[in-house]
């Protein structure tokens, strides 16, 4: 069969997604599939399936509009009105308001990812990005927009400190001499995997969201080389405090930050999504925000129609909502009608992100004490709902480079009916690092890691 040119270099395959999708496609289940594979390696979050579920079977309304395009893009109006009250709170503590001006809505972060890469870069360009990352940022860059990663090595230093600044600095003015354009950086505050190590005796102990100091050095380094910095803020409403980090650094959206007299705020731009904070990851309730200020991207509007300039908010905000691309990545009005059911509710959504926070410390718990028990070490962590794990004294019996080490006692794990996430597919400079999820049963944690 003849494919396309372009399709070539996405024939290979992808440390992160070859194992997630055998993964998904055998799950382990206690009665009908007690041999399948149980997933501690994927991020996602069954805890409160139950809550939500009844939740929904209860509040749902579903008004005859909901069948129209206009119910999915630009979507329901109390889609939006509920975004701004969850932007607008403390967690986000914006410091301009939200408005649904700022607001781009798709079907999910990773498409956002994509359409984001594709819009503000062109192929070629450098994006920078510390190691390790979340293995999906190099593909939803490289694969359709052809941005080339710059993986900042933050070995050995503290990776949420202002000198690690430093070293994306560094590796800017190198990529600059390959004559490579470095158009953007790339954080992800709570961190994805979690940019830790322990190597030359170096412990980060204030967990794994940047502290505003550090948050503002990127900022300027973004403002001194005119390139756009991208915060993806995902797990921004799973942070959460345990034993290991009593009192962890507070998230600080970028959002929260007044730009004035630090950067051109047409460079920032933060994304979220809801596939993290809850059981959402079902393709129909993906739904991503993009979160951003005013664009200085000015386009010719003069010819076109009256519909596409009211669609502008004062022709500054948005470049992307009269994109025709947009169209690619339109949401489901069925998600965005789930959303703003579970965002409008006087209470649900307080007293469900609480009761997720205490489950989330209670599987932590459970997961650090098995961990401790069997003289593992790990990063603690204090949020999103995975820690990195050090497995490597484990692959010291297998022949090969580090990287065919780890590869192998992936394959021995995954033989032994578990999923994890390697070091390998989130960029990681040490190997025989694993991501574990805890967001799980308790008696499937408990099986998965005995495995
Ligand atoms: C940091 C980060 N960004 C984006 C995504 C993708 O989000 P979505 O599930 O909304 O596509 C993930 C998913 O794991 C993630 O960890």
């Amino acid at each position: 069969m003849m494919l396309s040119q372009r399709i070539q270099a996405n024939l290979k395959p992808s440390p992160m997604f070859d194992f997630m999708s055998r993964a998904i496609s055998n799950p382990y289940h206690p009665s009908a599939n007690p041999n399948g594979i149980i997933s501690l390696g994927i991020a996602e979050n069954s805890l409160m399936a139950q809550s939500l579920a009844t939740f929904l079977s209860q509040n749902l309304r579903i008004p005859p509009g909901l069948f129209s395009y206009g119910a999915s893009c630009p979507g329901l109006a109390s889609l939006y009105q509920g975004l701004c009250k969850l932007y607008n709170g403390e967690t986000f503590d914006p410091a301009v308001e939200v408005e649904n001006a700022h607001l781009y809505v798709t079907a999910g972060c990773t498409t956002l990812l994509d359409q984001i890469f594709w819009t503000l870069c062109d192929k070629g360009d450098g994006v920078l990005i510390g190691r390790p990352c979340y293995g999906g940022f190099v593909p939803d860059m490289s694969v359709r927009s052809g941005c080339v990663p710059i993986l900042v090595s933050l070995k050995g230093i503290d990776p949420f400190s202002e000198d690690a600044v430093v070293r994306y600095e560094e590796d800017l003015l190198e990529a600059q001499k390959r004559g490579v354009k470095v158009r953007m950086l790339v954080l992800c505050t709570p961190h994805n995997p979690l940019g830790q190590y322990l190597t030359n005796g170096f412990r980060c102990a204030n967990g794994r969201c940047y502290p505003r100091e550090t948050m503002v050095e990127f900022m300027k380094l973004c403002q001194k080389y005119q390139i756009h910095l991208l915060s993806d803020e995902i797990y921004a409403l799973t942070t959460f405090a345990t034993r290991d980090i009593p009192n962890p650094t507070p998230f600080t959206s970028l959002l929260s930050i007044d730009k004035v007299g630090i950067i051109d705020p047409s460079l920032c731009h933060v994304i979220h999504g809801l596939s993290k904070v809850s059981p959402f990851p079902i393709h129909e309730i993906i739904l991503g925000f993009l979160l951003q200020w005013h664009s200085s991207v000015h386009v010719d509007i003069s010819s076109q129609s009256r519909l596409f300039k009211s669609y502008q908010h004062n022709s500054v905000y948005l470049y992307p909502t009269y994109l025709m691309s947009r169209m690619f990545s339109w949401p489901s009005s069925m998600a965005g009608l789930v959303l703003s059911t579970i965002l409008n509710h006087p209470t649900y959504l307080t007293d469900f992100l609480k009761q997720n926070r205490k489950l989330l410390v209670d599987r932590y718990t459970l997961c650090t004490n098995i961990l401790k028990a069997h003289s593992i070490a790990y990063m603690p962590s204090n949020a999103g709902f995975f820690l990195w794990a050090d497995l490597s004294p484990s692959m010291a019996i297998y022949e090969g480079t580090p990287l065919e080490q780890e590869r192998a006692l992936n394959k021995r794990l995954f033989e032994g009916g578990v999923h994890l996430a390697t070091s390998e597919a989130f960029q990681g400079e040490e190997y025989g690092w694993f991501r574990i999820s805890f967001s799980v049963d308790e008696n499937v944690l408990e099986l998965g890691l005995k495995r």
